[in-house]
């Protein structure tokens, strides 16, 4: 397994909520009792080609991907948002609106794979969707090469990157996309905490910490990035969908889109909750604005319990542990932003960095 050493590593020091660690070397009758074995596992960054992550960085940020020259994977998943979006679903080209909010693009390495329903296996799968969604950048990869081919930057990083006659193809684009994003992750005051240093979190993080497993959210959101590793029913134990109202989407069927098994219906790949308090809104539907509202309301329609105050705002206090930096060269460098693409006069302004979004509405379907 990739992540074999990770695991060593947090085993090593995770199940250690005592004090010397020293101590719990030996075994004896004076050792005190072990603590419940830790489900959370310290985030350790992948090796990465750096030539490949700056070339992906651009085409992260480029509309150049996008049939009308306004939109970027940055306009949905902005590293000034967590790597997620401000909007309950996302916009698309032409203003159009898609049916399910974006889920974080930091430490989607890490997750058992893409996409709320896991219809990507992988990264470099997932790039590809949303280049050639109607609903979001809305072009063809023929197209969008011939674009990115006009581009001399391109030209050349692509040649010396992967070398032969024609280096820019859909295949390179996507692996690129793919490098850039496996180089965004963002290790954390709580992997700190995680891998030894008590001090590293507050005393009401390592409280909501505490609470998280105790009440039972760690069974689902478990391992290195505290979600992210198998599909679960939103609502297991009572009815979410009963108690948020509206009628019931397509995206609210999950995993069933994919599988057509009844018994997946409603299920979604447990989501990540690294960053988790910068990426409101919260779940598919983005419906819920406030943290801690989401959080008493997993407590219901997940666990069959009502959180305390305290308890929420201990877990609050928790996932601000679980906020992490961005690697140092996450962000595009001012020279290498790219000139306007527009190729059609476009209701909003082209965001070029960061992801200002095209301020628009209509509805439509699906995305990625
Ligand atoms: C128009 C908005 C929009 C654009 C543009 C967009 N995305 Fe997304 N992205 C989404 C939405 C919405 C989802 C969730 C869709 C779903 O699960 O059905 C998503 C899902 C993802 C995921 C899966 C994360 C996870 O945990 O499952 C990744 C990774 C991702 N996008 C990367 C990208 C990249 C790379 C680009 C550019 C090539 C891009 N996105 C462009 C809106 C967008
Ligand atoms: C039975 C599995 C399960 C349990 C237990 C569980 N969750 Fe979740 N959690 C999920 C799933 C699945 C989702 C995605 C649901 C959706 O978006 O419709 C989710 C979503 C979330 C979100 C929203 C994240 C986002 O980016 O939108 C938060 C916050 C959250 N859970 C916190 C908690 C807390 C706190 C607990 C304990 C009180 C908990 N969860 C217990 C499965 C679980």
């Amino acid at each position: 397994m990739r992540h074999a050493s990770v695991l060593l590593v947090a085993l090593a020091f995770g199940a250690c909520d005592c004090n010397e660690s020293a101590d719990t070397e030996s075994s004896t009758a004076t050792t005190p009792p072990e603590p419940a074995p830790e489900p959370l596992r310290v985030l350790e960054p992948p090796e990465v080609n750096m030539d490949k992550v700056f070339l992906g960085r651009r085409l992260y940020h480029d509309p150049i991907l996008s049939g009308d020259g306004t939109i970027s994977c940055a306009t949905c998943h902005s590293l000034d948002h967590g790597g997620a979006e401000p909007r309950r679903s996302s916009n698309g080209i032409r203003g159009q609106v898609g049916p399910i909010n974006s889920p974080t693009v930091l430490n989607a390495h890490f997750n058992f794979v893409q996409f709320w329903d896991g219809r990507a296996a992988t990264l470099q799968e997932q790039a590809g969707g949303p280049v050639e969604n109607p609903l979001e950048m809305g072009t063809t990869f023929p197209e969008a090469i011939a674009r990115v081919q006009t581009d001399a930057w391109y030209v050349e990083r692509f040649a010396s990157i992967y070398g032969g006659e024609s280096p820019i193809t859909k295949e390179n684009i996507t692996d690129a996309i793919a490098e850039y994003e496996r180089y965004l992750v963002t290790p954390s005051p709580f992997d700190a905490y995680l891998a030894g240093n008590q001090d590293a979190i507050s005393e009401q993080a390592r409280r909501g910490h505490a609470t998280f497993k105790e009440v039972g959210c760690a069974s689902c959101h478990m391992g290195v990035n505290v979600g992210g590793t198998m599909y679960q029913k939103m609502g297991l134990i009572a009815n979410y969908f009963e108690q948020r109202g509206g009628e019931l989407t397509d995206a609210d069927m999950g995993r069933f889109n994919v599988t057509r098994n009844e018994a997946d219906r409603h299920f979604f790949k447990v989501p990540t909750l690294r960053n988790v308090t910068r990426t409101a809104p919260y779940f598919h539907d983005g419906s819920v604005e406030d943290l801690g509202q989401a959080v008493r309301i997993m407590g219901r329609v997940q666990l069959g319990r009502e959180l305390t105050d305290a308890q929420v705002t201990d877990i609050l206090a928790f996932f601000e542990s679980l906020n992490g930096e961005l690697p140092e060269h996450a962000r595009l460098p001012e020279a290498e932003t790219p000139p306007s693409r527009a190729t059609a006069p476009a209701e909003g302004a082209a965001p070029a960095e960061g992801g200002a979004p095209a301020e628009g509405a209509e509805a439509a379907p699906t995305a990625g």
